[in-house]
């Protein structure tokens, strides 16, 4: 399983891609408004952080405006991905640009079937928002396991970026689920990363280092 940083913030990605465990980013439309600065800016600036797929969203709702556009994003650089929203102008846009090499992200899915649809369409990759749907009372992770048993059916090629992940216990499930991707907030990484047992346990073993080393023991 990979993890992907879903956030626009630069600092937050180089914090994050230091520790070695990011392979990607996502971004999208709120996440770029957040930050209030020039998106092609942001997105360079990504780019030049994190050596694989940056998730780039293209705001049309048409087919025809669409195409153009993720034709400009991709042309950011070659690891750009281009998000496209899970809608029937959406999937004409991810069969053409597929056609055309260059790589989407089809987002904002909330049932098997749009991700099967997204799969027969070409998408590269699915994001199926875990959280969202939690938050309405449905099971988000459920979802993603059913489009991975579907994927897997029938030998997809489209990677499932489990989306809208809200803390690490989702994590755990999507890995759990067989997500290839969980897309992450940093906040969640940092509360990933920490335990409060090993906080205590490395207080313990300074405190006795530093004792033995007051008594002159030569600890070098
Ligand atoms: C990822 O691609 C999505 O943009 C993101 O995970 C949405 O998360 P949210 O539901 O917390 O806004």
């Amino acid at each position: 399983m990979q993890l992907f940083l879903d956030t626009a913030n630069v600092e937050e990605i180089k914090k994050a891609s230091a520790l070695g465990v990011i392979s990607g980013v996502t971004t999208n439309p709120s996440l770029i408004a957040r930050e209030g600065r020039d998106f092609v800016q942001v997105v360079r600036e990504i780019t030049a952080i994190v050596d694989g797929p940056i998730s780039a969203e293209a705001v049309s709702t048409r087919a025809e405006d669409m195409i153009p556009e993720a034709q400009t994003l991709a042309a950011i650089h070659p690891n750009i991905v281009v998000k496209i929203p899970m809608t029937a102008e959406g999937l004409k846009a991810v069969r053409a640009l597929a056609a055309r090499g260059i790589k989407t992200n089809v987002t904002l899915v909330f049932s098997a079937n749009q991700a099967l649809l997204a799969a027969l369409a070409g998408a590269t990759y699915v994001s199926p928002f875990v959280g969202r749907l939690d938050d309405i009372g449905h099971d988000g992770m459920e979802l993603v396991g059913d489009i991975m048993d579907i994927y897997r059916n029938y030998d997809f090629q489209t990677r499932v970026i489990a989306a809208s992940i809200r803390h690490p216990l989702h994590v755990i499930m999507a890995a759990r689920a067989g997500a290839h991707i969980a897309t992450i907030p940093y906040k969640v990484l940092m509360q990933m990363l920490r335990h409060p047992l090993t906080d205590l346990g490395m207080e313990k073993f300074l405190a006795d280092w530093a004792a033995l080393k007051a008594k002159g023991i030569n600890v070098n």
